[in-house]
């Protein structure tokens, strides 16, 4: 997997807040990061909607730059609509430009080519949300690849249907349609994306005494892309005959996550996959308020909670920042500071295992920075 980082004296991390709520929770994350005494200079990083409205752009090359430079960034949360060119030219700074805007994360996750997405779900004792005791499922999201490419066509140009017409029987029934009558999104696996990121789970498990992967995919349907996942799936396990080999058709998945979460371990899964079973997993563990996520390449690696910008809460400090908070521990994790994250990870099960601060959605009346200060209060670091 992504090697783990050697620990360093001081770091340089980007912080990009972003818009809504993402600004909130991350001024927690910076509480207690603070507490722990990291040493690190954060630097601003512009992302965002905000920046696409006045320059056409969500993630501009200054962020780029800036991303280039640290050893590691947080993340908070971006607005991502589906914005069609129509859309933008209602916005009086893109008119006439024909921009489309393509959420700043995917750009990102592919830009830096971070390709594991790496989704830790416990369920902490005490927490009045979780759906079962136990859980512990860490799911590796392919991070750059399949229904994600952004190879995509809502008006399919005449070569393209061409051929699709001449070497693919079903396609026939649509060869009558106009360009414009549909549309095609591609899913495009590569065998070495595959094979990387089914390796890093294999990894992690090995590493850390996991007893089980299993490999999520649709490969009775989806034959080429899928097939290949569970194919490559099926060679790599053969190097780690200490970890049990499974797999499951994502449909099924879902039922089988519902019914026994605690027969589950370390999930891998395409992208798209991944995606939804993740938020599946967060939600048994207390909802988005924990879904935390690592977004890990080889040279650098961005922490996010896995929540949007929520709008409607921006602004109000009430969001549960755990979420963003345990972002930050996977960070520790990443940079080699295993003492701090253990301690940070032991302060939020404790805070929430106490139950005296507590956010709306799970029943308190906290609000999003108490949580980060009781979670300060516990650590101890000098
Ligand atoms: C996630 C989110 C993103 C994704 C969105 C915001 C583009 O749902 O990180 O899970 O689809 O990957
Ligand atoms: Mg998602």
């Amino acid at each position: 997997m992504a090697e783990q980082k050697q620990k360093k004296q001081s770091y340089k991390i980007a912080w990009l807040p972003g818009d809504g709520i993402g600004i909130e929770v991350l001024e927690a994350a910076k509480i207690v990061l603070d507490k722990l005494n990291l040493k690190a200079e954060y630097i601003h990083g512009d992302i965002g909607w905000d920046f696409w409205c006045k320059e056409g752009d969500a993630f501009p090359k200054r962020t780029i730059d800036l991303l280039n430079s640290v050893d590691a960034a947080m993340f908070g949360a971006i607005t991502s609509k589906p914005v069609k060119a129509a859309e933008a030219e209602l916005i009086p700074e893109l008119k006439g430009k024909g921009l489309i805007y393509r959420s700043p994360i995917v750009r990102m996750r592919q830009l830096f080519d971070l390709y594991i997405c790496l989704r830790p779900t416990k369920a902490y004792p005490g927490n009045p949300l979780n759906f079962k005791d136990n859980i512990d499922i860490v799911m590796f999201r392919e991070n750059t690849e399949d229904l994600y490419s952004g190879v995509e066509f809502n008006s399919v140009p005449k070569e393209l249907s061409d051929v699709l017409a001449k070497l693919s029987k079903p396609f026939d029934k649509f060869k009558n349609l106009k360009e414009t009558e549909y549309s095609i999104s591609c899913k495009i696996n590569t065998q070495q994306g595959t094979e990387r990121i089914i390796r890093a789970a294999y990894d992690y498990a090995k590493k850390f005494g996991r007893k089980k992967v299993t490999i999520v995919h649709k490969a009775n349907v989806v034959r080429a892309t899928d097939g290949l996942f569970l194919e490559i799936g099926k060679e790599v396990a053969k190097d780690y005959p200490g970890v049990q080999f499974d797999e499951a058709n994502v449909d099924a998945m879902t039922m089988w996550l519902l019914k026994n979460p605690n027969n589950y371990d370390v999930l891998v899964a395409p992208n798209l996959y991944g995606d939804i079973i993740s938020d599946l997993c967060a939600q048994m563990v207390g909802g988005l308020g924990f879904g935390c996520s690592g977004n890990i390449g080889e040279k650098l690696a961005v922490f996010e909670p896995t929540h949007g910008s929520a709008p409607k809460y921006s602004g109000l400090y009430k969001v549960n920042p755990i979420a963003t908070i345990l972002a930050a521990k996977m960070m520790l994790d990443w940079l080699g500071e295993t003492e701090k994250a253990v301690a940070l990870e032991k302060a939020v099960a404790d805070v929430i295992k106490e139950g005296k601060a507590r956010t709306y959605d799970m029943g308190g009346t906290s609000k999003t920075l108490d949580i980060a200060n009781a979670v300060a209060e516990k650590l101890l670091f000098k």
